[in-house]
């Protein structure tokens, strides 16, 4: 089903414009799923031409399929003919008075019966005067949906997101607001409710009967890059913790939705984020570790503090390990260890679910050497690079004996399956289009997040790191790995063992 709507994307010059917006646009187009009846409106300051529009579109198309011939087909012609481009100051109010007119022009000649999605590809201090000239100056219409697309950072801590949030609903109400997390618009992360509650076997063990511990997770290999400006107001708790790991431990942790589609699955998503326990400071100081990686081993690669833009004496978390627990009654007491940080030994975001111990010593009578005894079953998710499950089950060793062994049945995705995947941001933006607010987070989600970690962040404040305290290329500083000895378990995801 094709959908008319008119995007005004604020930003229009923007990194995000180029690399995402603008290349999802054209494969939804592609598909089909956008067809004659829809334009957009890029704007900013820069003096823009339409023509110089059209090519930056264009530019942006070959970029992201590194495909030039993708931009000389009649197609990417026809769909960078439906682009407009604007010049202006968002602060100023006559930018909204030129704005209305050619929205409406654009409407009345696309015939796009007042539908407008507004994209806010900006930096988040402008959302609040954008959203209330949007209003004030009639942008929004009568006859068509009106919805709001905004991105991360949401705020610094509870009581700015607050602010925020209140700055963008004086004009927008909840249902017409779209937070993007784009891990949310991943596909691996939105199977988890379907192998969760589509698998009688799955279902039936996710319980604090049977999971022993719930580990999830999100380590990259590069450092901050050329992010340093933004990372130093930012660093690992508030750039990852807050929005995607907490997302996706809503998502493990929640209760079955009675039907999913966006209302139930929000509710749960709330009713679990409430039901994490909500530290004190010093529970959270107990119970969380922050790390700033330094050189590796070899001393080839710079630690955090002489990369570029970085304070010679920051304070900025590169890295992050919590215990969070859930007091969900179906995983009640079940700990839920996290872990995110730069410069790591490997780049994955994998969640490894691990059951208890079947606790039998029906076996104790047979000895082999060479055999490695019960292990814990665990179900890994791979979310990427790979995408994927693994599961780790005992069978016996093929020997004379009867000695165990574990298993691990393992399937991933191809790579042809992987490329037929949409991209995150064409999905969301999709999903947007549609009015369907299922991979999106409600202001109650965020709003507690910021809960959760406004209290690690005061525990963190209240005292200076010994920072660096991990090597480039390890995983983390040994007090992550602490964590989990002093529970008498381990991370399953050690690429150095
Ligand atoms: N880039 C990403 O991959 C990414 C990922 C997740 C979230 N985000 C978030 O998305 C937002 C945009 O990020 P970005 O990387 O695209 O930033 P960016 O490259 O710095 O783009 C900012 C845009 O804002 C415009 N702008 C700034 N001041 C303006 C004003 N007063 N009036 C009108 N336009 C103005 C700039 O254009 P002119 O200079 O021409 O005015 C530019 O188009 C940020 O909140 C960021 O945190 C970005």
């Amino acid at each position: 089903m094709d959908q008319r709507a008119l995007f005004i994307i604020f930003g229009g010059t923007g990194d995000l414009a180029y690399r995402k917006l603008y290349p999802s646009l054209f494969r939804l187009y592609e598909k089909g799923y956008l067809k004659e009846n829809f334009a957009v409106i890029g704007t900013a300051r820069r003096p823009w031409s339409d023509d110089h529009f059209h090519e930056v579109v264009l530019n942006a198309i070959a970029d992201d399929g590194r495909d030039v011939e993708r931009t000389n087909t009649e197609l990417a012609r026809k769909f960078a003919s439906h682009f407009y481009y604007q010049s202006h100051n968002v602060d100023d109010a006559e930018h909204y008075v030129n704005l209305k007119n050619l929205a409406d022009k654009l409407d009345a000649k696309y015939e796009l019966n007042g539908n407008r999605v507004y994209y806010l590809a900006m930096a988040p201090r402008f959302f609040g005067t954008i959203s209330s000239h949007l209003k004030d100056q009639n942008l929004l219409t009568e006859n068509g949906f009106n919805r709001l697309i905004i991105e991360k950072p949401f705020g610094r801590d509870y009581k700015t997101a607050k602010e925020l949030n209140d700055s963008v609903s004086g004009s927008f109400a909840e249902d017409q607001i779209f937070r993007i997390d784009h891990y949310l618009g991943k596909e691996p992360i939105q199977s988890i409710a379907a192998l969760r509650f589509g698998n009688q076997i799955i279902s039936s063990l996710w319980n604090k009967e049977h999971i022993d511990n719930i580990q999830v997770t999100l380590a990259e290999s590069l450092g901050v890059e050329e992010r340093a400006g933004y990372y130093e107001t930012a660093g690992a708790l508030r750039d990852m913790v807050q929005n995607h790991i907490m997302q996706i431990v809503s998502l493990l942790t929640m209760e079955k939705p009675d039907v999913y589609d966006a209302s139930h699955l929000r509710d749960k998503k709330v009713e679990a984020l409430n039901n994490i326990q909500l530290y004190s400071v010093d529970e959270a100081k107990k119970n969380f570790v922050r790390g700033q990686y330094g050189e590796d081993a070899n001393q080839t690669q710079a630690s955090y503090r002489d990369e570029e833009g970085t304070d010679e004496h920051s304070q900025i978390d590169t890295f992050v390990a919590g215990k969070l627990i859930s007091h969900n009654p179906t995983l009640e007491g079940v700990p839920v260890y996290v872990r995110t940080g730069k410069r790591l030994a490997k780049k994955t975001t994998q969640i490894n679910v691990v059951f208890k111990n079947v606790d039998t010593d029906i076996f104790h009578n047979v000895e082999d050497n060479d055999a490695i005894g019960l292990q814990d079953n665990v179900l890994t998710i791979y979310i990427e690079p790979e995408m994927g499950y693994t599961l780790k089950l005992n069978t016996k060793y093929g020997n004379q004996g009867y000695n165990i062994n574990p298993v691990h049945l393992r399937y991933r995705k191809t790579p042809e399956e992987k490329a037929k995947i949409p991209d995150a941001y064409e999905r969301l933006i999709h999903d947007a289009l549609r009015g369907d607010k299922t991979n999106f987070a409600h202001w109650h989600e965020v709003s507690r997040a910021w809960k959760l970690v406004d209290v690690i962040r005061e525990a963190w404040d209240s005292e200076d790191a010994n920072f660096p305290n991990y090597e480039s290329g390890s995983m983390g500083p040994k007090d992550a790995d602490e964590l989990l000895t002093n529970d008498g378990r381990n991370w399953v995801f050690n690429p150095l063992k």
